[in-house]
């Protein structure tokens, strides 16, 4: 599928020398870009695996990776800044449970659905494009969602958080469209608190959490 509208705008980011060095060097052991991935069959099935989509600055996802040290996690973020920070730490600190993914995560599922490996799929606090004319943009839609169920496992768990009212309703329909085990209004995990939570948060914003299976 050839999309023009995309769920983001590139950032134009001064990257730091060791950044682009790092982000032009790739596979390596803890990265891809999204042409030189292949496909998510290295992920080992003895394993917990987790993805987490638009993961920003990975606050989230390296908090997770270091405490969960028998657990797989696979990043797919756009932002360089965010990948490059990452990778930065990962490498860093040793952590070897994760690997990242720069690219467009709609491309990357269109083309990587055949293979059931997820057992927790995040996605927190997309980009809400409110005007209504940008809606299109919005990186949920039925097809995005058919094809990560396509690669969780039987019993394996989207989770989903949202500030905009608008696109929980939106996300709300889609999701009872695709998934038959709809939890409303599910408890949420003791997550940690992500960036955009936090401003979510600060100015007073209802959060809109689902949990499908
Ligand atoms: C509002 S931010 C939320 C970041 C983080 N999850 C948080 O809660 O702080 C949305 C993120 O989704 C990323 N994003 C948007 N569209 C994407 C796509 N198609 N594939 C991968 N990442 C995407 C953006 O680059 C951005 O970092």
């Amino acid at each position: 599928m050839n999309r023009t509208v995309k769920s983001y705008v590139k950032a134009r980011n001064r990257l730091s020398k060791k950044n682009k060095l790092l982000l032009n060097t790739s596979p390596t052991k803890f990265f891809f870009k999204d042409k030189d991935f292949q496909n998510f069959n290295f992920l080992n099935p003895e394993q917990k695996n987790i993805l987490e989509i638009g993961f920003g600055d990975g606050g989230n996802l390296l908090i997770n990776a270091r405490q969960n040290l028998d657990s797989f996690y696979i990043g797919i973020e756009v932002y360089e800044m965010g990948v490059a920070n990452v990778l930065n730490i990962a490498e860093t600190e040793g952590i070897d449970n994760l690997k990242v993914i720069l690219g467009d995560a709609v491309d990357v599922l269109e083309k990587n659905n055949h293979f059931s490996c997820f057992d927790e799929v995040i996605i927190f606090f997309p980009d809400p494009w409110p005007k209504r004319k940008h809606n299109k943009r919005r990186l949920i839609s039925e097809n995005f969602l058919m094809n990560i169920k396509k690669i969780m496992r039987e019993n394996g768990t989207l989770r989903i958080k949202t500030d905009w009212q608008d696109y929980a309703d939106e996300i709300e329909i889609y999701l009872k469209k695709v998934f038959k085990n709809y939890k409303e209004a599910a408890d949420q995990k003791l997550d940690s608190i992500t960036k955009y939570e936090k401003i979510a948060l600060a100015e007073k914003r209802k959060i809109s959490y689902f949990e499908v299976y």
